[in-house]
């Protein structure tokens, strides 16, 4: 099976689809060219068939980029797979993504259909697909509320029919850990052919269990995962592509590997958060704000004697700006001597409890102790010693 997990990343199809994020070719290129550099191994560029606008993005991002396999979305109905293939006829290493909902939800509601039909139906799409490449992706829509037996009965089919790689989304992020984890077990232990292809997560993040969904995932045997830079993506979004990548990263007694350069990741996150103006939560894993910031005096203190007390990764190995020590009411006289120092006062420790006094009668008023009310307590602890002097 192999130890590398291969990132599949959707900013630039499930991330767009957000309500304000939609981005032009242009934005859509360049994002796609960052991605590439980034080291993902396949592009979801969009969903041809649903826009001009989009179909020509996907063109275009199939004409520049060299390395990554440019994938299109398709509903498993043939226009949508020949317009796939038409704007992906240009791609180094096309793939064509089709489907269709595979739960009893989606048979009733959505199709008003049965099992038998959905078979045929799901074999069918991929059959036409592969007119056009080799590399073909099945999703099993809703696979996270379908039922074991027959999504692997789908399974078995979609592969015969010539699906190389088989999705198992958690459309509506609704299964926890275990459960996603037994899936994929599933389907590896009953899809009697199910050597013959890659198994992928998608997994969506309305619990938030989205990456934790992704990476029990890939411990029972997917090898692929399908995320978003900032975890973009439909109502409470996608796995975060940063998210999953570091967790493998920290975690070598996983024994998995992705291509990813994870110090490009603090940037581009930055960027998508620019270009599709979605401003990323503070205290988001990995890429917030907060992510290296450190306010409690209890957490201060161990940080300034050794970082590895208080963080599991470095800011650099993800391009962060660096650790800070935030200066608020819980913070301890280590961080204020501390953050003194940065600006260039250096004071004993009869001097540093005489000015944590003050110090704390201010952050009891404010959110956070900046740089110029510490250059007043400064001042203040030198006009008291002048007087005292006096
Ligand atoms: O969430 C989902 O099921 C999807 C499919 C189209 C892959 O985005
Ligand atoms: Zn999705």
């Amino acid at each position: 099976m192999g130890n590398k997990v291969h990132i599949f990343d959707t900013t630039l199809r499930d991330g767009e689809q957000v309500p304000g994020c939609k981005l032009n070719t242009s934005e859509k290129v360049n994002l796609a060219l960052r991605l590439e550099a980034l080291g993902v191994d396949i592009i979801e560029a969009g969903f041809p068939v649903s826009s001009p606008g989009d179909f020509q993005s996907v063109t275009a991002i199939s004409k520049v980029i060299k390395d990554a396999v440019v994938c299109g979305l398709s509903r498993a109905v043939e226009r949508d797979i020949e317009v796939a293939a038409e704007a992906l006829k240009y791609a180094h290493r096309p793939r064509i993504h089709t489907g269709l909902g595979t739960s009893d939800s989606h048979i009733k509601y959505k199709f008003n259909s049965d099992r038998a039909t959905i078979l045929q139906w799901a074999a069918q799409c991929v059959q036409t697909a592969r007119k056009y490449t080799d590399d073909i992706e099945f999703y099993a829509e809703d696979a996270g509320r379908t039922d074991n037996e027959f999504l692997a009965r789908v399974i078995e089919t979609v592969i015969k029919a010539g699906a190389t790689v088989v999705n198992i989304p958690d459309t509506t992020g609704y299964c926890l850990p275990h459960q996603y984890g037994e899936k994929i077990a599933y389907l590896v232990n009953n899809v009697p052919n199910i050597d013959k292809a890659i198994i992928s997560c998608h997994c969506h993040n309305d619990l938030g269990m989205a990456t934790a969904n992704s990476i029990a995932g890939v411990i029972s045997g997917a090898r692929q995962i399908e995320c978003t830079i900032n975890g973009l993506g439909e109502r409470a979004g996608n796995t975060s592509l940063e998210e999953v990548v570091m967790v493998i990263r920290q975690h070598p007694d996983l024994g998995f590997k992705t291509r990813i350069d994870t110090t490009q990741l603090y940037s581009l996150s930055q960027d998508v958060s620019d270009i599709m103006r979605m401003p990323v939560q503070a205290n988001k894993a990995i890429v917030g704000a907060n992510a290296f910031a450190h306010s409690s005096g209890i957490h201060q203190d161990g940080f300034l004697k050794n970082a590895s007390t208080y963080e599991i990764i470095r800011p650099d190995e993800v391009g962060a700006p660096g650790s800070k020590i935030v200066l608020t009411a819980r913070s301890g006289r280590s961080a204020l001597a501390f953050r003194l120092q940065q600006l260039g006062y250096q004071y004993d420790r009869n001097d540093i409890d005489f000015i944590y006094e003050q110090f704390l009668k201010v952050a009891d008023s404010v959110k956070e102790v900046g740089e110029a009310e510490l250059r007043q307590l400064a001042g203040f602890h030198a006009n008291a010693f002048k007087t005292q002097a006096i």
